[in-house]
């Protein structure tokens, strides 16, 4: 009987936390400042312009300096703002220095920016290695730090990690992106639990896309991609922007990805790994990238 009541209890429970019980909607408005980096390009790009179609101020931190002035235009049409700082985000007293230059309060955090140098481990440089973890991990580690006392003082923040399904499985030709994109979901999720504990006004999303068409993993083939084709940049964008709204904790692209990655993990290795070298190994030539 008892163990009847207990399994009821669990599934009531259960059920409320994850199909009944709603996040307040977060509205995105001219009221909002949003800092992504990396908006010059790819799903950075798509995500300014359906915030600046919601009027929502836009400060963007991106290397890219020569595609600022197109993008400032592209916002403009849509009756936006734009404040664009030149800053590599592999240089962390360059992200000091940008912040230090923004005086208006900062209400969405999107750490959009990544690299990815596909190569076999034994080809990278050491500074292949460091770049990728300066970009994808320190940088929203320090943005973060910079960023969380002066969201908490504004009593309203809300900080976005696009991360990957890479932050969960593994893949051919990306020791240190795995590397960087497993540190961020492991940062992302012991930072969601602090918030938490004291009870922070700062919500966390934690984003994990499959393979997009922005060119990032250019040439990336496996025997299974029927199963998975490529995804638009577009279609992640307004998922993400919906995940933002809808205030989730975690969002793959597409959605039962993040159960079906989180299953491929707990596959013995050997199954997994034959899998992988399988499907992917006869085509890791092709899988250039942008390779900067
Ligand atoms: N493309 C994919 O298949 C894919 C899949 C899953 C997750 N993601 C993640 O989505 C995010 C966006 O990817 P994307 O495909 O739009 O990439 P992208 O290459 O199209 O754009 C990346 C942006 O980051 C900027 N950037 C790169 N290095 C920088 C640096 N040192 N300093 C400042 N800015 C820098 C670039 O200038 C560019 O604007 C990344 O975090 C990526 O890891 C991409």
């Amino acid at each position: 009987m008892i163990i009847i009541y207990t399994l009821t209890f669990f599934i009531i429970f259960l059920t409320y936390f994850l199909l009944i019980r709603k996040q307040q909607k977060l509205k995105l408005d001219s009221n909002k400042t949003v800092l992504i980096t990396g908006g010059c390009m790819g799903i950075g790009k798509q995500m300014c312009k359906l915030l600046a179609m919601k009027k929502c101020k836009i400060i963007v931190l991106d290397i890219r300096k020569d595609l600022a002035a197109d993008l400032k235009n592209t916002i403009e049409q849509y009756g936006s703002t734009l404040q664009f700082y030149e800053c590599d985000l592999s240089n962390q007293e360059q992200i000091i220095e940008t912040i230090n230059q923004i005086n208006e309060p900062i209400h969405i955090l999107i750490n959009n920016a990544g690299v990815a140098k596909l190569k076999l481990f034994t080809e990278q440089s050491f500074q292949d290695l460091q770049l990728t973890h300066a970009v994808n991990y320190l940088a929203p580690v320090l943005l973060s730090k910079l960023l969380i006392p002066k969201m908490e003082a504004q009593k309203f923040g809300h900080i976005v990690n696009v991360g990957s399904v890479l932050s969960i499985i593994t893949g051919l030709k990306v020791t240190a992106y795995c590397a960087s994109k497993h540190a961020l979901l492991g940062f992302h999720n012991s930072l969601r639990v602090e918030l938490k504990l004291k009870k922070s006004p700062i919500k966390c999303t934690f984003i994990a896309p499959w393979a997009i068409n922005t060119g990032m993993f250019k040439g990336v083939k496996s025997k299974i991609d029927f199963l998975l084709p490529e995804l638009k940049e577009e279609r992640v964008a307004i998922e993400i922007i919906d995940a933002i709204e809808n205030q989730k904790d975690v969002h793959s692209i597409p959605s039962f990805y993040w159960l079906l990655s989180n299953l491929i993990r707990f596959l013995p290795h050997p199954v997994a790994d034959y899998i992988v070298v399988k499907a992917q190994g006869p085509y890791i030539s092709e899988m250039v990238g942008r390779n900067q």
